[in-house]
């Protein structure tokens, strides 16, 4: 099976050709940067080739560029699609690039999918996967990646692109945002240095929080921030909230934080979320800083 990964020059476009080399598939990959895309060819061992060259030679294409870049992309490639080929996107948004797949690509199977990992991730197994079918074609597509994926150890999950928008608005977005504005206040604090090497676990889960987002690329999270869904709302809400809670701070309310903050408490643990779990984990996040 021959895969074209187009952006395989990037940072998660290197990642999946790695991953399909190593589980025996041919892959070819593409760049906007010769010199890049040649570093790419040299660390990887793959072959490289143009955009139209590699779908057209091509069963199954990824596209792997930045959410700005996606819509040229898509309308360089349309034409050179064929019937029995899928293109699968891997952008971390999924209703704007899903329809304009659908508008231009009118031969082959699309679909939508989001890796929820980054390209620091060592392994498949236990990575989880989001897959976006909009019809009972693109749902079969979306089965058979499934079925390899699980196969290879990793989780997959089939929900619509507006229900994963909506959903990223909170994981991605609202997470993003809280490292960002975090950096910006601990930078107002002298003998940051001094800190890191005596704080505890709670701390060094924030600053890896912090770490993990501010030393990426910028342009990546500010497409996240500007495509996602009702960002502003979230981001109005979180400031609601902190704005209450330094309220009651402010008024040295001691016996309203403890009830706001066992209400929390309560109604967290009955939830869905799995609370015990979220705390073993960053204790294993700080413990292996
Ligand atoms: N990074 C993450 O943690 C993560 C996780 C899940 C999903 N994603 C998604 O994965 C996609 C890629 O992200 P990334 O982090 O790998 O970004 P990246 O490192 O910037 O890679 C993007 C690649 O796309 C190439 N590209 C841009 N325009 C192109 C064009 N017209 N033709 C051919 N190649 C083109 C770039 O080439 P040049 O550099 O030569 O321009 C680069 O190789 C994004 O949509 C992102 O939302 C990212």
């Amino acid at each position: 099976m021959k895969i074209a990964i187009i952006g395989g020059s990037g940072k998660m476009g290197r990642w999946f050709a790695s991953f399909l080399l190593k589980d025996g598939k041919e892959v070819i990959i593409t760049g906007r940067n010769e010199k890049k895309l040649l570093e790419a060819k040299q660390q990887l061992g793959v072959e490289v080739a143009t955009n139209v060259e590699a779908v057209k030679n091509a069963d199954v294409v990824l596209v792997s560029v930045p959410i700005d870049n996606f819509e040229e992309v898509v309308e360089q490639i349309c034409p050179h699609t064929h019937s029995g080929q899928f293109i699968i996107d891997i952008t971390s948004i999924k209703v704007s690039p899903v329809e304009m797949m659908h508008k231009h690509i009118k031969t082959g199977v699309v679909l939508g999918a989001h890796p929820m990992f980054g390209p620091g991730a060592r392994d498949i197994i236990n990575q989880n996967f989001i897959l976006t079918p909009t019809n009972e074609e693109e749902t079969a597509l979306a089965q058979k990646i499934r079925e390899y994926l699980e196969a290879r150890g990793a989780r997959a999950t089939m929900m619509t692109p507006n229900e994963h928008d909506e959903m990223m608005a909170v994981i991605l977005g609202l997470s993003h945002f809280i490292a960002i504005v975090s950096a910006d206040t601990l930078l107002s604090f002298d003998r940051l240095r001094e800190m890191e090497a005596v704080g505890g676990s709670t701390y060094k889960v924030l600053l890896t929080l912090v770490g993990s987002v501010i030393s990426e690329d910028p342009e990546f999270y500010a497409s996240v921030q500007m495509n996602l869904p009702k960002m502003t709302e979230i981001e109005e809400l979180f400031q609601r909230s902190s704005e209450t809670w330094a309220n009651i701070v402010r008024n040295k309310d001691r016996q309203e934080f403890v009830n706001r903050m066992n209400i929390l408490k309560n109604r967290l643990e009955k939830g869905d979320l799995d609370f015990r779990k979220a705390y073993e984990n960053m204790y294993k996040l700080a413990e292996g800083l």
